[in-house]
C-alpha cells in the first residue's frame, strides 16, 4: 500500500515477471494492475482491481486498513486485468455495489457474473459523494474499450484515467521521477495498446481540457505528479505529424532479401533518413510498434514462401495493420524465386492502412547490380516523399 495524498492510496498489485499481455504484446518491465482506495468522510471507494493472477497483493494491501469497509467499487473498465477480482470484493463487502456505466455494467455481468442487483449505474459526467470528497465520472469510450471511463477526484485534482496514459512497467516507485524512463514505457504501451484508438484518444484529449488536472493516477504503471508531461507526449503521438524516419520489418532465408534490405538502409541513410530495419526472426514486435509511432514510411520485405508471404512477414503485416500506425507511406519488397502472390496477399492485409502505397519492388534470386539500382531509386522516391512532407 502506498500513500498517494491524506486518505487517497495505492492498493494494486505490481506483476513483476509478466512477460506477455493478451498472450501477444511484449513486457519487458512486468506491469501493475493499480487500484486506489479513496477514504471519504462517509464512505469509502475502491477504484478499479487488479489481474486475479495478481489478487492476493491487493487483498493484502486493504487488510493492512483495520475494520476496512468498501462501500463502493469503482469499474473504469470491464477488461478482466482491473476488473478480474471485483468478485472477490464483493464477496469480502456484502453491501458494496459496483459503479459503473451501463455498457460496463453489461460486460461484466457476461465476463465474471456479477449479480446485476450488485450494480449502481452512472451516466456521464455523474458525481458520486463519498461525504468530503466527490467522484465525477466522465466516459472515454474506446480508450480502451467501448465502455472505459474515467474517474476524477474534484477536490484533490486526481484523475484515475485507468488504461488511459498507462504505462506497462513494474517499479516500487510509485510516482514518475525517471522521465526518460517513462516517456519510453509509456510509448511502448501507447503503440502496443492505444494506437488503433488514435482519434478517440485525440477526441478524449480535448474533453479532459475542462478539468484542472494536478495527479493522474492510471492503472497501470506509475502516477504522474505533472500531467503536463504525459499529456503533452500523447499530444503529440495522436497527431498527424510523422518524423524523416524508415521502419523495414523483414525476414531473410536465404540472404537475398538481406542484401537488398541492407542496400535500401545504407541508401536511405545517405540521405538523411533515420532507418530502423527489423529482423523478424528475432525482433521485439513491441520495439517495431514503437518506432512506427511516428515513422513516415515503413517497408515490408519478404521472401516468398509457397508461394506467399514468409509467415513472419505475414504476422507483422496483420499485426500493423491492426495497431493503424499514422505513418504515410507503405512499401512492399518481395524476393522470390519462381511465381508470387506475395506482394497482393501483404497488399489486401493492409485493408486498414490509410496512406499512399509505393510501387512494390520484386526482385528474382539474388540482386544483380541493376536490382540493386532498383532498390537506390527506392531509396530516392522515398526520400521525394518525405521532402513532400517537409520533414526532411
Ligand atoms: Fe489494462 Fe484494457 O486493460
Amino acid at each position: 500500500m502506498k500513500k498517494i495524498i491524506e486518505n487517497v492510496y495505492s492498493v494494486g498489485a505490481i506483476h513483476w515477471d509478466r512477460r506477455l499481455f493478451d498472450e501477444l504484446i511484449p513486457l519487458p518491465d512486468g506491469t501493475s494492475y493499480n487500484a486506489y482506495l479513496i477514504m471519504g468522510s462517509e464512505k469509502t471507494a475502491l477504484i478499479d482491481t487488479v489481474d486475479p493472477a495478481t489478487k492476493e497483493q491487493l487483498i493484502n494491501h486493504l487488510k493492512e486498513f483495520k475494520g476496512l469497509k468498501i462501500d463502493y467499487i469503482i469499474s473504469n473498465h470491464a477488461e478482466q486485468d482491473h476488473s478480474g477480482t471485483i468478485p472477490d470484493i464483493l464477496e469480502a463487502n456484502p453491501e458494496a455495489r459496483v459503479v459503473t456505466n451501463k455498457k460496463c455494467m453489461e460486460l461484466l455481468i457476461k465476463l465474471l457474473h456479477i449479480p446485476s442487483e450488485r450494480f449502481i449505474t452512472i451516466e456521464d459526467g455523474e458525481i458520486l459523494s463519498l461525504g468530503d470528497r466527490t467522484l465525477k465520472f466522465i466516459f472515454t469510450p474506446w480508450v480502451h474499450w467501448p465502455e472505459t471511463m474515467c474517474t476524477y477526484l474534484a477536490e484533490d485534482k486526481i484523475l484515475f484515467s485507468c488504461d488511459f496514459f498507462g504505462a506497462h512497467t513494474a517499479s516500487p516507485e510509485t510516482f514518475v521521477k525517471d522521465l526518460s524512463k517513462a516517456e519510453e514505457s509509456a510509448k511502448r504501451y501507447y503503440a502496443e495498446i492505444m494506437m488503433p484508438f488514435r482519434n478517440f484518444i485525440s477526441s478524449n484529449l480535448k474533453k479532459l481540457e475542462e478539468y484542472d488536472i494536478k495527479i493522474i493516477a492510471p492503472s497501470h504503471g506509475q502516477v504522474y505528479s505533472d500531467p503536463n508531461f504525459i499529456i503533452a507526449l500523447y499530444r503529440d503521438w495522436v497527431s498527424d505529424a510523422v518524423k524523416n524516419e524508415v521502419v523495414i520489418p523483414y525476414v531473410s532465408m536465404h540472404g537475398s532479401t538481406k542484401v537488398i534490405v541492407e542496400k535500401l538502409t545504407e541508401a536511405l541513410m545517405e540521405r538523411g533518413i533515420d532507418v530502423y530495419p527489423f529482423n523478424l526472426s528475432h525482433a521485439d514486435i513491441g520495439e517495431i510498434a514503437i518506432k512506427t509511432v511516428d515513422s513516415a514510411t515503413i517497408v515490408i520485405a519478404t521472401p516468398t514462401v509457397l508461394a506467399g508471404p514468409h509467415p513472419l512477414t505475414a504476422y507483422i503485416t496483420i499485426f500493423l495493420n491492426a495497431t493503424k500506425p499514422k505513418t504515410k507511406f507503405m512499401g512492399i519488397i518481395n524476393s522470390y524465386g519462381w511465381g508470387s502472390i506475395t506482394v497482393n496477399w501483404l497488399t489486401q492485409h493492409l485493408s486498414n492502412f490509410k496512406g499512399e502505397f509505393i510501387e512494390p519492388l520484386e526482385i528474382k534470386g539474388l540482386p544483380t547490380e541493376e536490382d540493386l539500382d532498383k532498390v537506390n531509386k527506392l531509396a530516392e522516391k522515398i526520400h521525394t516523399m518525405h521532402k513532400s512532407l517537409g520533414i526532411t
